[in-house]
């Protein structure tokens, strides 16, 4: 489905865009972006950046990071008032540099298309689209009579990129130059823990897992598309607007647990991530490494090859095994 349908918007950009498939690369830009990631960064002058979920935490912090490396930028939120605190703050940082703001909810399809426009013709080119706005209910728990914040849930967290995607592909198109796609999941999209009472956040996360794993697929397997990459971030546990640590707040003035980590630590590991080419971005934090990572998606993913019960890492009789065994695997990969 995706497949088709980013042939149908690479046919709509159609006369207007100097790409075809003739001029386009032949082979995805990932090779040369491993090779020489520093000559083939986006993360420079003066490349641009559209951000969704840019007035706060992650976002807001990759924002920060962007502009440090001289680019210019798009800052989508639905909070217009810490948009507009987030450009101020930007602006001041790259004077010299483009700084633009657009009020939407990224579950609105038709304004989506209005502020890709105006992105169209305020900016050159976009070189990153960072499709990062989310949020996370709770009372999802029980199905009957309580669809309704999983409806909420699914419009921002899954039809706001695919919203973005449809909208914002054809500005990717007008040249081919190396381009990038991120799409923030969740490890509760990957390992779907129970408790916390947000199984509408694991299940939407784990469509955002499937979506962009396609969207690489689809985007590298067309050479009018192959100079676009697309990468899945994973954050650990960062100290953002979930945690009450809302808007664009100074870290060193924000008070967080231990285990937690800062945005800005998340967005050093977003842009390492994309400038080495990986598609999987997974991010630890102070309480989890990448081997107990590791060994938690391992065990999940064992559930179903080994027939054990649904979660079992949650379940009465397997909650111990699974615990000590992830211990034992997790020990053994940090060797
Ligand atoms: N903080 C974590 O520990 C954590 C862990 C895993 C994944 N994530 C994901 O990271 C992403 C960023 O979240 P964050 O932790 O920085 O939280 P945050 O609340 O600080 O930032 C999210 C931003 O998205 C905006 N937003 C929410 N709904 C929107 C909508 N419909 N349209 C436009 N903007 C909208 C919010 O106004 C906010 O500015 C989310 O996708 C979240 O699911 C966060």
């Amino acid at each position: 489905m995706v497949h088709s349908y980013l042939r149908k918007l690479r046919d709509e950009a159609g006369n207007n865009r100097t790409i075809n498939a003739s001029s386009a690369p032949t082979s995805s830009p990932h090779c040369t972006v491993n090779n020489t990631p520093q000559a083939m960064s986006i993360f420079k002058a003066p490349k641009t950046a559209l951000i969704t979920g840019a007035a706060s935490g992650i976002g807001f912090a990759t924002a920060k990071l962007c502009r440090s490396r001289g680019m210019h930028l798009a800052l989508l939120d639905i909070d217009a008032v810490n948009l507009q605190r987030a450009k101020d703050e930007l602006a001041v940082l790259g004077p010299s540099l483009k700084t633009e703001s657009y009020e939407i909810d990224v579950g609105d399809k038709n304004r989506w298309t209005e502020v890709a426009i105006q992105i169209g013709s305020a900016f050159a080119d976009v070189d990153l689209v960072f499709l990062n706005a989310g949020r996370s209910q709770r009372a999802q728990c029980g199905y009957e009579g309580k669809l309704k914040p999983w409806g909420d849930t699914f419009d921002t967290n899954v039809f706001g990129p695919l919203n973005g995607l449809e909208a914002v592909i054809p500005l990717l198109l007008s040249s081919n130059t190396p381009k990038s796609i991120v799409i923030t999941g969740s490890k509760q999209g990957i390992t779907n823990p129970p408790g916390g009472g947000v199984p509408a956040y694991n299940a939407s996360k784990a469509a955002i897992k499937s979506l962009t794993e396609h969207l690489a697929h689809d985007l590298r397997s067309d050479p009018a598309t192959a100079h676009i990459s697309a990468h899945l971030f994973v954050p650990g546990w960062t100290w953002t607007g979930m945690m009450g640590n809302v808007g664009p707040t100074q870290e060193e003035s924000v008070k967080k647990m231990a285990g937690a980590w800062y945005p800005s630590q998340a967005a050093e590991v977003l842009v390492n991530g994309v400038e080495k080419g990986s598609f999987y971005i997974i991010c630890p934090d102070s309480e989890t490494d990448w081997a107990l990572d590791q060994a938690r998606i391992q065990w999940a993913s064992d559930d179903v090859v080994e027939d054990r019960p649904a979660l079992s890492r949650w379940e009465g009789s397997w909650k111990e095994r699974a615990e000590e065994e992830i211990r034992a695997d997790a020990e053994r990969r940090r060797k």
